[in-house]
């Protein structure tokens, strides 16, 4: 597809929610502006909404709106849209739609990141194949540009690590417990009710929605395959507002981290709880907000860092894309780097076990000897600790130097047969370097 002035860029919108309503509002109330500064006009031709009759404050009169992703098909196959902008959300219609439309040769702009991370080799496939294009700003980190800075800014840059906060309800999540000395269940509920969080949270509070959004950083910026089994993820529900307490007292913030490392053995992908010092950009990170950090041999960190979701940040990136694509520039981005094509010269995995971090440990332990065999266990499992604290009657924390995932796994393990229940609260310190 190639921009021509006089004619409409015509798209078919599938997904009208949030974010669609957002690319709506985008395309048709402020389409002089978009105009005015891209060269480019948009029409929404086609949109696919289960419920037609929704109010969405936009009025749309010359779309046709089509209920099932079938429908949507015809039309994409009878010539009458130019574009598929893919904002169902979900695996299985997304991937149908996206499908359909690239092999008919249409681009595709998504900010689904379940769909790139899971079927993005597919769909690359498929793209390549037909001469076409996807593009996926949206998907990393909503309003945030990271994709552009990857592919753009930071191109001449060898990019060693990369890492942030790209999950707003479980940064939201454990803000709250920080400042408003709330539980975890209490924070998920308010998330819930202002409209951060899914009825079903489980996919943002495990760390899955993360490990889609690093599968993708990591593709991008360290040519990395394309594979979120690699990742290891913990999510946030066994973190307490107490630790959450410790950590400042003892200079650190707890934050749900995605990061991606290039280690000399490979590349070491993760997402989970971590301990970052207070000074850190991403510790001041606070409720959904997204940040994500870059460092690299050219250059010192660069931080880039605000609205990770909500209607129009995210619409404004899926926009952002459309002008891409209508100018050119996306396919042939897609044409020129080698991410979209040579999964095979991707970097290998270090297994998680092979990593080295210093770790906060808390048990929960009332009695001293029973603290006393604790720090005995971690000594036998050659895991050194640095300082042993008892913060209240009730648990023992001992901050470890740099050990073993393996071996720190193995002692916690050791540990559980001492105190089976509640398990150990275990937290990683990561460096500013991201190690
Ligand atoms: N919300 C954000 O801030 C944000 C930020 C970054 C990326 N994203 C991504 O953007 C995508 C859309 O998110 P969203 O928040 O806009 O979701 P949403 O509010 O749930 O909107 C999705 C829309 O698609 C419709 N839909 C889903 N499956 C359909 C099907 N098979 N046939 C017809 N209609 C269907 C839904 O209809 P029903 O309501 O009837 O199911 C709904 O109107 C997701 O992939 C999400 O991960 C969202």
């Amino acid at each position: 597809m190639s921009a021509n002035s006089s004619q409409p860029i015509r798209v078919a919108l599938a997904g009208c929610g949030t974010v669609g309503t957002g690319v709506l509002r985008i395309l048709v109330q402020r389409g002089d502006e978009l105009y005015a500064r891209s060269g480019l006009r948009f029409e929404v031709a086609a949109i696919l909404e289960r419920d037609p009759t929704r109010p969405r404050g936009v009025a749309v009169p010359h779309a046709r709106f089509v209920r099932a992703p079938d429908e949507l098909d015809e039309l994409l196959v009878d010539g009458s849209v130019d574009v598929l902008v893919e904002v169902l959300g979900g695996t299985d219609a997304a991937r149908h739609v996206a499908l359909a439309a690239l092999e008919k040769g249409l681009p595709v702009v998504t900010a689904n990141k379940a769909l790139i991370a899971i079927h993005g080799r597919e769909l690359f496939d498929v793209a390549r194949r037909h001469g076409t294009c996807v593009a996926f700003e949206a998907s990393c980190a909503g309003g945030v540009p990271v994709v552009a800075a990857i592919q753009r800014g930071l191109i001449a840059t060898r990019i060693n690590a990369v890492y942030g906060i790209v999950n707003g309800t479980c940064n939201y999540v454990l803000t709250e417990m920080l400042e408003k000395n709330r539980s975890y269940a209490e924070a998920l509920g308010e998330a819930q009710r202002l409209g951060y969080a899914e009825a079903d949270p489980t996919l943002d509070v495990d760390g899955t929605d993360s490990a889609h959004k690093l599968a993708i950083l990591a593709l991008l910026a360290l040519g990395a395959d394309l594979d979120v089994g690699a990742i290891d993820v913990e999510g946030i529900q066994s973190i307490h507002q107490a630790d959450l307490a410790i950590a400042r007292t003892l200079g650190y913030a707890c934050k749900l981290l995605a990061i991606g490392l290039r280690t000399d053995a490979g590349l070491s992908l993760r997402v989970h709880p971590a301990l970052v010092p207070l000074d850190h950009p991403l510790a001041r990170t606070r409720g959904v907000t997204a940040a994500a950090v870059f460092l690299g041999d050219a250059m010192d960190q660069l931080v880039l860092s605000g609205s990770g979701a909500g209607s129009l940040p995210t619409a404004g990136a899926v926009v952002s894309d459309l002008v891409e694509v209508a100018c050119g520039n996306a396919r042939r981005d897609f044409e020129r780097l080698p991410i979209f094509r040579e999964p095979n010269r991707a970097p290998p995995f270090v297994p998680a076990g092979d990593m080295e971090y210093r770790y906060y440990l808390r048990c929960f332990v009332d009695r001293e000897p029973n603290a006393a065999a604790i720090t005995n266990i971690l000594a036998s499992a050659r895991v050194d600790v640095d300082t042993r604290t008892r913060p209240d009657a009730d648990s023992v924390v001992l901050i470890t130097r740099r050990v073993r995932e393996d071996d720190l796994r193995a002692a916690v393990a050791e540990v559980r047969k001492l105190v089976p229940e509640p398990p150990p609260v275990v937290l990683r310190f990561v460096e500013p370097n991201g190690e």
